[in-house]
C-alpha cells in the first residue's frame, strides 16, 4: 500500500476527490497526512476523514528554507512514500524536493509546459488561447518544469471567466491525479527525475 501525504493551500476540492477514492478498498494507496501553508479550508476534508493534519504558516518562519525545513519535520512523522501538492500555491525549497524527489508530484490547471505558475488558468484566458489543459507533473527545482506523467486537453468557451474555466478544469485534474496515484502505487508508472 503507497502511503501519500497531500499539501495544499486552499479548498482542497481535489484533495477531496483523492480522498474518496482512497476510501475504496480496492485503490492501492491511503492518505496518511495533510499539510498546508496557512490554515486552508481544505483541511477540514482531511479532518472529515480522520486524517493527521498539520498546518506550517510560510509567513511564521525567516525564510522559505526554515519553512521546508519544519515542512520535512512534520512529513518525516508519517513517512510518505509519495507527496501530492493538489493546489500548494507555493514552491518548495530545493532541500526539501532533493530529499524526496522524485517522489513528488503536483497537479497543475494548465496544458505544461504552457502557462506554469500561479495563475495558469488566468494566463491561458489572457493569452486568448483557444484550448488550455490540465497536468499532473513530477517536482522538480524548476517551476512546474518536471517531468509530465498525465495530461489532458480542455477548450476555452468564448464567454468563459477564470470560474467557470477552472471549474471545468479541475474534474479533469481529479480524474487525472487519482489515475496517477493509483498507477504509481502498481507500479505501472515509475517516477524519473
Ligand atoms: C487546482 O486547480 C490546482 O491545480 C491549482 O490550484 C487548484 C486547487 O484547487 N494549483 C496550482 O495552480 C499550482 N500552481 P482545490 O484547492 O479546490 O483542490
Amino acid at each position: 500500500m503507497l502511503t501519500v501525504a497531500v499539501l495544499i493551500s486552499g479548498t482542497g476540492s481535489n484533495l477531496r476527490a483523492l480522498l474518496d477514492a482512497a476510501r475504496h478498498p480496492d485503490f492501492p494507496a491511503r492518505i496518511v497526512v495533510v499539510g498546508a501553508d496557512r490554515d486552508a479550508e481544505g483541511l477540514a476534508h482531511a479532518e472529515e476523514f480522520g486524517i493527521p493534519t498539520f498546518t506550517a504558516p510560510f509567513r511564521d518562519f525567516a525564510d522559505r528554507e526554515a519553512w521546508g525545513e519544519e515542512l520535512g519535520r512534520q512529513l518525516e512523522v508519517h513517512n510518505p512514500d509519495l507527496i501530492v501538492l493538489s493546489g500548494l500555491m507555493r514552491l518548495l525549497p530545493a532541500s526539501l524536493v532533493a530529499r524526496y524527489s522524485p517522489r513528488i508530484v503536483n497537479t497543475h490547471p494548465a496544458y505544461l509546459p504552457e502557462f506554469p505558475g500561479a495563475h495558469g488558468v488566468r494566463d491561458a484566458l489572457a493569452a486568448g488561447v483557444p484550448q488550455t489543459g490540465a497536468s499532473v507533473i513530477v517536482v522538480d527545482d524548476g517551476i512546474d518544469s518536471g517531468p509530465i506523467l498525465a495530461q489532458e486537453r480542455i477548450p476555452v468557451l468564448q464567454d468563459d471567466t477564470e470560474h467557470t474555466l477552472h471549474e471545468r478544469i479541475k474534474p479533469v485534474e481529479r480524474r487525472l491525479l487519482i489515475d496517477v496515484v493509483r498507477r504509481i502505487a502498481t507500479g505501472e508508472l515509475a517516477l524519473t527525475h
